[in-house]
């Protein structure tokens, strides 16, 4: 029997506040759109910004339907907008952060399983690394440097493939 072992590192940082300029306006980005969610049934708005290589700032966030499994998370939203609309540019950083209705928003969140897949294969699609800044309203900030990090042993295109 062999084993193997995962493991990878990623930033802390205590606040937006220690980030570089970039990230903490991506950042920011992010917490003001959270008030673009549609969260009715949750109360749990989550934005997600991307930094196209252009510079451009680009938002989505969640879209819930009474018919639940209908909605949305704000990851895939983004990237879905950014493919659509923005052919060929390439996604460098993507800030997630969010509003707890029901509570606090002081730790970071993390990409749900649905969303890390779709992030793999659009950081493979663009042959560019997506670098996550995590972090909520307040508190703690998490960089990441890229989504593939969140995914060991995925499933990819390549499995699909006949030879
Ligand atoms: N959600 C996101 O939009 N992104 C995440 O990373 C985690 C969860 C949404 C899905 C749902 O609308 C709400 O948050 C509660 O799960």
């Amino acid at each position: 029997m062999g084993a193997e072992t995962y493991s990878f590192a990623f930033e802390v940082y205590h606040n937006s506040d220690a980030l570089i300029d970039a990230d903490r306006t991506l950042l920011d980005a992010a917490r003001q759109a959270t008030a673009n969610a549609y969260a009715p049934y949750s109360k749990f708005l989550v934005a997600a910004a991307a930094r196209l290589d252009s510079g451009e700032i680009i938002c989505g966030t969640n879209q819930e339907n009474a018919s639940y499994p209908a909605g949305i998370c704000a990851e895939r939203v983004l990237l879905s907008a950014i493919a659509s609309q923005h052919r060929g540019a390439v996604i460098t950083t993507i800030a997630i952060s969010y509003q707890n209705q029901n509570g606090p928003s002081e730790k970071p969140i993390s990409p749900c399983g649905i969303c890390r897949q779709s992030l793999l294969e659009y950081e493979e699609r663009q042959q560019h690394s997506i670098r996550l800044i995590l972090g909520a309203l307040e508190g703690e900030v998490y960089s990441i440097s890229n989504t593939g990090c969140l995914l060991p042993l995925a499933f990819r295109g390549d499995h699909l493939k006949t030879q």
